[in-house]
């Protein structure tokens, strides 16, 4: 269960969350997020569930969470600028409210969150135009009180939780509200020109100037991964010439 309440109680945002829609069981929080903006529900609204069963990831992968364990939910934005930004500033966020938590969380570009070099969440913002109203959903899975066997058996080498790293139990509504918080002070962040996002990201990035293989298009490239542009994509050298991808994943190599 996650209580309302204690959310509000952590919460200091203007608007972000105010609107919190919770499920006990939903398949996926970003699909149940489209079907409320049809209803118009207001800016910054909250989707939240305890038992998310059939949860997205990037490429269409799965999102598999064990139930009451971590977070996930998404959030709602209409007419947002500098859309391309988003998943940084989310990463960042997530990172600066875990540290109120006393955690060292990383970035993976282009939006996988990283904890002792094992993947604690992920992001997947989706947008699409609808009236003309540039509406934009961001899921964000976290994994909070997992044990290791709470993990399928397949993920086990490369999911880690809070939990698993502090042998602590936490509140996930106070650690959503930090979270919330951050990410409604990171808004202005967007702003065009703003470059201190790109420099927040850089100091949370675990692989820059790393090698990397990089698989783009079910292509693999070994190189160097040397930042992000200015569009937030991928700089990679390869064979000394660098090259700029809009997606693909990183691999660190020499890790697990
Ligand atoms: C990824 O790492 O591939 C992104 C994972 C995003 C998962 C979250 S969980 C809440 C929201 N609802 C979904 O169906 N997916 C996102």
């Amino acid at each position: 269960m996650i209580f309302s309440n204690l959310v509000d109680a952590n919460l200091n945002t203007d608007f972000i969350g105010r609107n919190l829609e919770y499920y006990s069981r939903l398949a996926s929080t970003n699909d149940e997020a489209w079907e409320l903006i049809a209803e118009n529900v207001p800016n910054g609204s909250l989707i939240i569930t305890d038992n998310q069963f059939k949860g997205r990831g990037r490429f269409g992968n799965e999102w598999i969470s064990a139930p009451s364990m971590g977070l996930t939910f998404s959030l709602i934005f209409y007419d947002l600028k500098n859309l391309h930004k988003l998943p940084l500033m989310i990463g960042v966020s997530v990172c600066e409210a875990l540290k109120e938590f006393n955690f060292k969380l990383k970035l993976k570009w282009p939006n996988d969150i990283i904890l002792n070099d094992k993947k604690i969440g992920g992001i997947l913002c989706e947008s699409k135009n609808i009236n003309n109203v540039k509406t934009v959903v961001i899921g964000l899975g976290l994994n909070i009180n997992e044990k290791a066997e709470d993990f399928p058996n397949n993920l086990r080498k490369r999911a880690i939780s809070l939990s698993m790293v502090s042998n602590k139990t936490f509140q996930r509504e106070r650690v959503l509200a930090k979270i919330l918080n951050h990410f409604e002070k990171n808004l202005d962040l967007l702003k065009e020109k703003n470059l201190v996002l790109f420099k927040k990201w850089e100091s949370f990035c675990n692989h820059l100037n790393k090698e990397v293989t990089f698989h783009n298009n079910n292509v693999n490239i070994i190189g160097r991964f040397i930042n992000i542009s200015d569009k937030g994509n991928a700089i990679i050298e390869i064979n000394k010439k660098q090259k700029t991808f809009s997606s693909g994943i990183v691999e660190i190599n020499n890790s697990i």
